[in-house]
């Protein structure tokens, strides 16, 4: 490997107070899915989401390492190409909700726990802060709206579904609902357990039928996995609508494999 390559695990970055590193391959998943989701939605007829709710927003941008800038130019996606101008030309890592406002012109409300992170949103145009005592609280106040699009994305719903579920997370109303999952279950039979109870409960419990993708936390040693679940709200009708959108939101995830696979396997 020349000394000059991608590293595997691109630790190089400021962290902008938040636990991992912006732009890391489940920020690359995200951002991958809601584009497909967002373009599939741009290009029909019958209409677009009448909104966005993004509960665990974190800020509009971060800084991006070096190391994480390089791997993004080195993964040549057709899907992600749209973020190489605006942003990490500019040295930054948009986050999924400044991604919807890239893409869509639909009102956003937006909550962060960390104030700052949820500051940095005031005044942006066609941005509402949600009053809410945290992002849960936010799903659970939210007036229901099933032509919205909800991001469900806290740093572990594994560690925090349990007794959120159906008050929060799967409440009705939150229209198409897509859920960020950091799924550890490689590194114990307890995290595999929770994981599989999760699951469980959304094939048992919700009854909705769900899309769900995943690509691992590092293309040369997973020991996890980031994943995406698409729970479709009253945009995407079931039948056509949701077979076509199974059919981008599977091609964008083997896009993501494959750039990665590609870095794994062989070096020049
Ligand atoms: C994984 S980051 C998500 C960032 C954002 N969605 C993005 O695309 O960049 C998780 C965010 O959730 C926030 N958070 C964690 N627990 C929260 C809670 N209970 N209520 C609201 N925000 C919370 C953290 O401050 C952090 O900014």
């Amino acid at each position: 490997m020349s000394k000059d390559s991608w590293t595997w695990k691109a630790k190089d970055g400021a962290l902008g107070g938040l636990l991992y590193e912006p732009g890391n391959w489940g920020d690359a998943l995200k951002a991958s899915w809601l584009a497909t989701l967002l373009r599939w939605v741009a290009d029909r007829s019958s209409g677009g989401f009448s909104g966005y709710l993004d509960p665990f927003a974190g800020a509009p941008t971060y800084p991006l390492g070096a190391q994480t800038a390089k791997r993004f130019e080195a993964l040549r996606s057709d899907t992600l190409a749209f973020l190489h101008t605006p942003f990490i030309e500019q040295g930054l890592w948009p986050s999924a909700a400044t991604i919807f406002r890239e893409l869509s012109s639909s009102p956003m409300t937006v909550y962060d726990a960390d104030r700052e992170r949820r500051e940095a949103w005031r005044g942006s145009p066609g941005v509402a802060i949600a009053e809410a005592a945290s992002g849960w609280n936010a799903l659970e106040s939210a007036v229901g709206d099933e032509n919205r699009l909800t991001l469900v994305d806290p740093y572990d719903i594994l560690a925090e579904w349990r007794g959120l579920a159906e008050s929060a997370l799967f409440r009705p109303g939150l229209g198409t609902t897509l859920i960020y999952v950091y799924n550890r279950s490689a590194k114990s039979a307890e995290q595999f357990r929770e994981y599989r109870a999760f699951r469980a409960f959304l094939d048992d419990t919700t009854g909705v039928r769900y899309l769900a993708g995943r690509v691992g936390c590092d293309p040369f040693l997973p020991n996890s996995h980031h994943e995406m679940i698409l729970l479709p709200g009253r945009t995407i009708e079931s039948g056509r609508d949701f077979e076509q959108i199974a059919d981008r939101l599977e091609a964008a995830t083997l896009e993501l494999d494959a750039a990665m696979g590609r870095m794994a396997v062989f070096w020049r």
